[in-house]
């Protein structure tokens, strides 16, 4: 039974033993990120305060321009899990390629990879809307004690032993999966600890809600429009309500409460998407289907699909389990 006075590190050593392999590495690791998520934290707090806000001057590997946050969340994920020496290898949106660790010294006998897309929804930054972090980790597929390869990274996301997200929004939450269901837990800031808040989060089966950014309609597959005018018809529990921030975590976190459907279909301008399957998409889906939910390409299972590149792009449907089922049989029909 839940017991929401309960705080992270208690859920963390209480879950322990349901993990596959519990020689506590896990926990530690998953100890890492809330740690570092409290740092991350701090900084977006004050990002009205300080000088902080705004473009770096750098473009990430993709192209994108960089905030300052997104460089500060970056450093603290990545320093946070190379200093507490807990991961033999680690994989970020802003980082051209992934970063193996203690390879030089004495061969750590670490056991996990981490993904991370360290801030995300960075254009909402400054104007004061929610932004987040989301991470995946896996298991090195390559012998421990040996430096990672690009194997250990490009994993199917049916493989991910934990996944979750961090939302710095009007309060801070840490939501996450081990593969038992999902748990979110509140931050107090006074006390600087995190609270079971959210004890088993479910999708609602079916929801009221689409997300998509409806400024990219006249570029959307034929499927992709035509789901979107059935959201707008007046017909049984239609019209739907539109509802899109423009930063996953938050988009996915409101979903995940209250029902619905989030899109980021393919286009002219985004041929594969725009989201990231191995920083995004995999560790979204995970989250969602462990939450009674669903993530999908619009034709198949987001976790079923084989990396080929760190930062390879995929169009994503996500959320209440019969609003993703539409939209799928919507893409059967029409297509492209
Ligand atoms: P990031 O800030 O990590 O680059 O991610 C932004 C992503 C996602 O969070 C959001 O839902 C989407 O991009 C918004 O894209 P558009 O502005 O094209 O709608
Ligand atoms: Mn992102
Ligand atoms: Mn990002």
């Amino acid at each position: 039974m839940a017991n929401k006075n309960q705080t992270l590190g208690e859920f963390i050593i209480e879950n322990q033993a349901a993990f596959k392999y519990t020689t506590g590495e896990l926990s530690r690791l998953i100890n890492s990120i809330r740690l570092a998520a409290k740092v991350v934290n701090h900084e977006v707090n004050k990002a009205g305060l300080v000088d902080i806000i705004g473009a770096v001057g750098g473009r990430n590997v993709q192209g994108e321009d960089q905030q300052k946050l997104d460089v500060y969340a970056n450093d603290t994920f990545i320093q946070t899990l190379i200093k507490r020496n807990i991961v033999c290898g680690l994989a970020s949106e802003e980082e051209d390629d992934f970063i193996i660790i203690n390879s030089q010294d004495e061969l750590h006998q670490n056991k996990y990879v981490v993904l991370i897309d360290p801030l995300d929804g960075s254009s909402n930054i400054d104007v004061n809307v929610s932004v987040g972090t989301i991470f995946s980790i896996f298991r090195r597929v390559t012998p421990v004690g040996t430096p990672v390869t690009i194997e250990d990274f490009l994993q199917p996301g049916n493989q991910q032993v934990a996944a979750g997200y961090v939302v710095y929004g009007t309060s801070t939450m840490l939501v996450y999966t081990t593969g038992h269901g999902v748990n979110g837990f509140t931050l107090n800031p006074a006390i600087g600890s995190y609270y079971l808040s959210h004890p088993d989060m479910q999708f609602p089966e079916n929801g009221k809600i689409y997300s998509v950014n409806e400024g990219n309609y006249l570029d959307f597959p034929l499927g992709i429009k035509k789901y979107i005018k059935y959201c707008q018809e007046e017909e049984g529990d239609r019209p739907y309500t539109s509802r899109y921030i423009g930063s996953l975590v938050s988009d996915f976190h409101r979903n995940m409460i209250k029902g619905g459907v989030y899109l980021y279909p393919k286009g002219s301008r985004n041929p594969n998407g725009k989201l990231r399957l191995l920083y995004e998409c995999n560790p979204m889906a995970f989250l969602a289907e462990q939450a009674n939910g669903k993530a999908s390409d619009g034709y198949q299972r987001i976790m079923d699909i084989q990396p080929t590149e760190l930062h390879q792009r995929v169009p994503f449907v996500c959320g209440s389990k019969n609003m993703v089922d539409k939209v799928e049989e919507f893409m059967q029909t029409y297509g492209e």
